[in-house]
């Protein structure tokens, strides 16, 4: 008997089987991505339907039926004609993380290609590329031509996401950032994803960041988060695995644009804070895992310092800067970075240690100094920004700088300087040491 063909459900109805926490079918999910995409589900529709999954969530066919149908929105790129294993990294987002300035020409450096796209700042998180573009002339506007070009002839380009690839996760991340339904596992997996997928990568290696400067506050939504993102990853078809790594303070000493470049600039002279450089490096180790050229972690450990070492990683970073119209005497000489001219101390109340640096109100702190942007269309300012001088840990006496506050318009340091100042924890006794990198999840 012929079966009968099941009439499809009505957009209104699949979004009241969602709120209602029933499962929606793989295609359902597209039709609804694709219908979102030619205009036939409207912006109100899919808000509706991101909060009723922000309530109940998705399970795992659901999650991997949104990431792909975001992924095949737009284009797909192969990097099939680059033979050496491609591999990127990418942080759901912290304060003060420039890691990826320095990973990328490490990585690149041991011989994996990487193609690395990355984000704006957006909050109290700082973005990859405005840090980048704090160089003067760095341009991360590449055409996809280009970015081929440079990745065959460098083995590494640091370019912002092209318009063309996963075209629905940007427009649904700009509703879900004003619906208040961006802390949903299902929507941040498919969201982060939709665009790896789509990017020619053999591997990706996430660094889930976990604690109050971080989207997941707690451990156990970070590792369920990571756990998502590895296996949906993987049944994208690509090698995934990810770091929970710690977020209760600021990584290293800055926060803001060109403060942060200057410092992801010293790991690669072989110098620069320990945090910073124990972050990259485990990243680094993790990406050339993913990519098969080393097999062991202390051997990938040793290949990351000796490309520190010899200099080799640094001559990588002079070739990106150059390629991309940056000045490369930055490279070797961060004061031609630009710093903003008006600056303000905040020093100890009391005699102690560090306790705690809050990282979340120091992020927003800085963005009202003008490092950071509360609305896509803000510039930001390179030169703003927070540089500490103390890390949590640290025996300080009262009245010694614990921070200096940059701005270009001084009227801006005043409350900056009040938000920062409360951020700043002074105890008795030393607080125990930590770790960034607290878990690796692999499948
Ligand atoms: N980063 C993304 O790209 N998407 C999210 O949803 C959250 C963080």
């Amino acid at each position: 008997m012929a079966q009968k063909k099941r009439q499809p459900l009505s957009v209104p109805e699949l979004i009241v089987r969602k709120r209602e926490g029933r499962k929606l079918g793989a295609e359902e999910v597209r039709g609804l991505v694709f219908g979102f995409m030619n205009g036939s589900v409207t912006d109100y529709q899919m808000s509706a339907l991101a909060m009723a999954v922000y309530f109940r969530g998705m399970d795992f066919d659901e999650t991997v039926a949104m990431t792909l149908a975001m992924r095949d929105s737009g284009e797909v790129l192969s990097l099939d004609d680059i033979e050496a294993p491609k591999v990127d990294k990418h942080s759901t987002g912290g304060v003060g993380d420039k890691v990826s300035i320095c990973l990328a020409p490490i990585v690149a450096a041991c011989g994996v290609v990487v193609p690395m796209m990355s984000g704006r700042g957006l909050g109290h998180t700082g973005g990859t590329l405005d840090k980048l573009e704090a160089i003067p002339g760095f341009r991360v506007d590449l055409s996809i031509r280009q970015f081929r070009a440079q990745l065959r002839k460098i083995g590494c380009a640091l370019i912002g996401q092209t318009g063309d690839l996963a075209p629905a996760d940007k427009r649904l991340y700009a509703l879900r950032d004003v619906t208040g339904t961006v802390e949903s596992i299902p929507l941040i997996t498919s969201s982060i994803l939709s665009k790896k997928l789509a990017e020619g990568i053999d591997a990706l290696v996430l660094d889930v960041k976990v604690g109050r400067g971080a989207f997941m506050k707690t451990e156990s939504d970070a590792r369920e988060l990571a756990r998502s993102l590895v296996r949906v990853g993987t049944l994208g078809g690509k090698r995934v695995s990810a770091l929970l790594t710690n977020m209760d303070a600021p990584i290293g000493y800055t926060i803001g644009n060109a403060l942060e470049t200057a410092e992801a600039l010293e790991i690669l002279h072989g110098e620069g804070p320990d945090d910073l450089r124990e972050l990259t490096y485990e990243l680094a180790a993790e990406m050339l895992r993913a990519a098969g050229v080393t097999k062991s972690k202390p051997q990938a450990l040793r290949r990351i310092e000796l490309a520190v070492a010899d200099g080799t990683a640094l001559q990588k970073m002079r070739q990106i800067v150059k390629a991309q119209d940056g000045d490369p005497g930055v490279v070797d000489n961060p004061d031609r970075l630009p710093l903003a001219r008006h600056r303000s101390s905040i020093t100890a109340t009391a005699e102690g240690y560090v306790a705690d640096i809050d990282p979340l109100e120091l992020g927003y702190a800085s963005m009202g100094l003008g490092a950071g942007r509360s609305r896509a269309q803000d510039a930001v300012d390179p030169g703003a920004g927070i540089r500490l001088h103390v890390q949590v840990g640290d025996r300080v006496r009262a009245g010694d700088a614990v921070a200096t506050l940059y701005a270009s318009q001084r009227q801006l340091l005043g409350p900056g300087a009040d938000r920062a100042a409360a951020c700043f924890r002074i105890g008795k006794r030393r607080p125990p040491a930590r770790n960034r990198v607290i878990e690796t999840i692999r499948r």
